[in-house]
């Protein structure tokens, strides 16, 4: 990623706490990184997965650099077909009769999750083109807590008779395979792609494999990313080749792309130096992980760095609600572990929580009444732009 420009904190001291402040020129930057390793690739395509943020300024920015979007919901549908996304994708585990016709109304085919799915699809919709979700049988060697290949609940097996047979009662067209299992790493985007190519070969309709997201473990080592894109695109070539078809592959990863370009200016509103259970020192601010940062790992810094005086110290960051377990950078069930370091602070100072460009305001809940923070964009000059948030419908 491009680290943000001092500007970037200059300008967000000036707005009320807590903002969520995106840093536009950062986005543009990691989309050109992505779009450029993927190029090799013939017919690839970098989308953006809708879930990840709603804002509608946003959604404009990264449909303007030429991205597609997969949507989970038909009010995800919405925000992409008005953001202007080249390409939609859709996938969710329980849509409705009612949602599949809106899908179809704007030339989006679902990607089906079940054999329920497909009946339903299939009744009202016979003789059309579909995809399927596919769960991935990862081998045990590339499973680990944020992966989910066997254990995911999403999407059906390959070899399951059930779904070929109602795809044939219903005369449907498997038209694209659509996967996605937690975090990707360079050996699983080999194993999905080898997996799912020979699956393609079976289908002489199937034009498209959407491999997902999950970025983050992706782009651990970017040379080694770009490596296996480009084992990927031989991969490609040969099976073009041998079967004469085209086929073309779809990446849609959400927190890779905006995760790190979204810093949460929170303000300090207490400090307990030491706390006698936590052993160490506990920041309460004034915005909540409980309520927006559920899955965040941040780093926190001083948002004022004339404020912070002295070198980063262990301590917890705790929200503003009155739930126990309200702390930033919990484990995956939500509990504090080893807590964080970050820079002395008192009440009134501001700090900044980093990685919160993504999953924040989509999984934003209300708890205590507590509104969300407001969202502001970047640009690169001039002074932060308010962004309106997403209008629920
Ligand atoms: C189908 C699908 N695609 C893409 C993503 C994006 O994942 P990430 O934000 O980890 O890249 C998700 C996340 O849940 C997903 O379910």
């Amino acid at each position: 990623m491009s680290l943000p420009p001092v500007a970037l904190f200059q300008q967000a001291l000036r707005v009320a706490t807590p903002a969520v402040v995106y840093d536009y020129p950062g986005i543009t930057a990691t989309v050109r990184r992505m779009q450029d390793d993927i190029a090799p690739i013939p017919g690839a395509q970098l989308n953006f997965a809708v879930k990840a943020c709603h804002t509608p300024d946003v959604l404009a920015h990264l449909a303007g650099l030429g991205l597609g979007g997969d949507t989970a919901s038909v009010g995800e549908l919405e925000l992409a077909t008005s953001a202007g996304f080249q390409e939609i994708t859709a996938t969710g585990p329980a849509f409705s009769a009612a949602d599949f016709t809106l899908f179809r109304a704007v030339g989006v085919t679902v990607d089906l999750d079940s054999v329920a799915q497909i009946e339903a699809y299939g009744r009202a919709h016979p003789g059309t083109d579909a995809g399927l979700r596919v769960r991935i049988p990862l081998p045990e060697k590339l499973e680990m807590h944020s992966t989910f290949g066997r254990n995911s609940r999403f999407g059906v097996n390959a070899t399951d008779h059930r779904v070929h047979e109602a795809f044939a009662r219903h005369g449907l067209r498997l038209t694209r395979l659509h996967l996605h299992t937690g975090q990707t790493s360079p050996e699983k985007l080999l194993y999905k792609v080898a997996y799912t190519l020979h699956m393609a070969a079976k289908f002489p309709h199937l034009h498209t494999i959407d491999v997902g997201g999950g970025f983050f473990h992706l782009y651990l080592h970017r040379g080694r990313a770009r490596a296996a894109l480009r084992r990927t695109a031989r991969m490609v070539e040969e099976w073009q080749t041998e079967h004469g078809r085209p086929i073309a592959l779809r990446f849609e990863p959400g927190g890779g792309v905006l995760a790190p370009h979204g810093y949460l200016f929170t303000e300090v509103r207490s400090v307990e130096e030491h706390h006698e259970y936590y052993g160490t020192r506990v920041v309460t601010v004034d915005s909540s992980a409980w309520n927006l940062a559920p899955w965040h790992k941040p780093t926190v810094l001083a948002a004022d760095p004339a404020a912070g005086s002295g070198p980063p110290r262990p301590g917890l960051i705790a929200g503003n609600t009155l739930y126990e377990n309200d702390f930033f950078g919990t484990d995956i069930h939500g509990k504090v572990d080893r807590g964080m370091t970050f820079p002395p602070c008192r009440p009134g100072d501001r700090l900044v929580i980093t990685a919160s460009g993504a999953y924040t305001l989509t999984n934003s809940r209300r708890f205590n009444r507590i509104p969300a923070p407001a969202e502001y964009a970047f640009d690169g000059t001039g002074s932060l732009r308010e962004l309106p948030g997403a209008p629920f419908a």
